[in-house]
């Protein structure tokens, strides 16, 4: 079975000058930064959630510089909602680094690119060929997808990017670059979808190995399942007679680093709690108030959240992190991750915390 006669660049050029993605705010003014800052927002987001957040970043950070000045936790509250939060701290590294270490511009190759925070083979090629129209290859989980389709590739994981490297490598033309990059994630967000691949769509339909074997999203191999373990924590819902609550920083490095949420205890009983709030908190109570508990689940485990609350709080501050008393209905412009923002949006609804 021979691929020779087929273009696969120029069809998939020819599939870009119909139906390709050309008017989404970082296709405007394609600087290195503005392709920077979208890719990372859209390695884990959709297109349609992230435009509103990139056009909030890019207004508060127009450049590398003044990204790199900014607080950190400026840069985390543009992200709150987002989630996968290493990847703002990671952009502010990096843009210190590419101040520090390059004059502030970004460096002109792959290797140098994917030294900074954050950044990988494929982004850094995609910054490249997007921004420049460097012939640079690229290959993030879209095009991953079509590749192993295309390919019939089964292999998974590492095994999988040492096959499909060298094949979009091999694939990737040069001219046009820029425009086969930008289709070749377009056709894997749009067309060769995850479950339902739109096949009769498809540019490349007349070569696909996995569409000829009659059953295309058999590829690429399923990875083998992963049962999430589960975890649990007790959030402190510190309430003062203001009716203030209490939220503290968490430390900078691990799941929400940096972010803004409740206290943490691992106390899970009515009596362990009353000596954690007795031993740490200096207060007294008789009867824990248990909200009703909420789960959240991460790429590695899923958290189960047991609120409780305590009213009348005015604690000793003994935790040694950043804390804050905030007004329900006039939250500051810190972190905040999602499922924390949405119980403080509860509570000022008069959920949980009514007086
Ligand atoms: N996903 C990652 N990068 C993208 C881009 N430049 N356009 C559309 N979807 C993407
Ligand atoms: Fe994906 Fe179907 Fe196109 Fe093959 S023909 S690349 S399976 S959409």
């Amino acid at each position: 079975m021979s691929k020779k006669s087929f273009d696969f660049a120029a069809a998939v050029l020819a599939w870009f000058d119909d139906h390709g993605r050309k008017t989404l705010p970082w296709q405007f003014d394609t600087t290195p930064y503005r392709v920077w800052v979208s890719e990372i927002m859209l390695q884990q987001t959709q297109v349609a959630t992230v435009i509103p957040y990139y056009e909030r970043f890019l207004a508060r950070f127009p450049s590398v510089q003044a990204l790199a000045e900014a607080p950190p936790d400026d840069v985390l509250h543009l992200w709150t909602g987002l989630g996968y939060y290493a990847r703002a701290r990671n952009l502010q590294k990096a843009a210190q680094a590419l101040v520090t270490d390059f004059a502030g511009e970004f460096p002109a190759t792959v290797d140098e690119i994917a030294t900074l925070p954050g950044i990988g083979r494929s982004t850094a090629g995609a910054i490249l060929s997007l921004s420049r129209q460097q012939r640079a290859v690229i290959l993030d989980g879209n095009v991953k997808r079509v590749l192993a389709r295309f390919h019939a590739v089964s292999e998974t994981g590492p095994a999988q990017e040492k096959i499909l490297w060298p094949l979009a490598d091999a694939h990737t033309p040069h001219e046009r670059v820029h425009h086969f990059n930008q289709a070749m994630m377009d056709l894997g967000a749009t067309v060769c979808t995850r479950s339902k691949p739109a096949c009769l769509l498809c540019p490349l339909q007349e070569k696909c190995a996995a569409l000829a074997q009659g059953e295309p999203t058999a590829y690429p191999g399923k990875k083998a399942a992963k049962v999430l373990p589960e975890k649990s924590t007790t959030l402190l819902v510190l309430v003062n007679a203001a009716g203030e609550v209490l939220l503290e920083q968490r430390p900078p490095a691990g799941i929400w680093g940096g972010l803004w949420s409740f206290p943490e205890t691992a106390a899970a009983d009515d009596e362990s709690l009353k000596r954690v709030l007795k031993d740490d908190w200096g207060l007294t109570r008789k009867q824990p108030e248990w909200l009703p508990e909420r789960g959240h689940t991460f790429s590695h485990y899923h958290l189960r959240m047991r609120p409780v609350l305590v009213r009348k709080a005015s604690p000793q501050q003994v935790t040694g992190r950043a804390q804050h008393w905030c007004r329900l209905d006039d939250l500051p412009a810190l972190g905040l991750p999602a499922p924390i923002k949405q119980m403080l949006a509860d509570f000022a609804a008069g959920q949980g915390v009514e007086k």
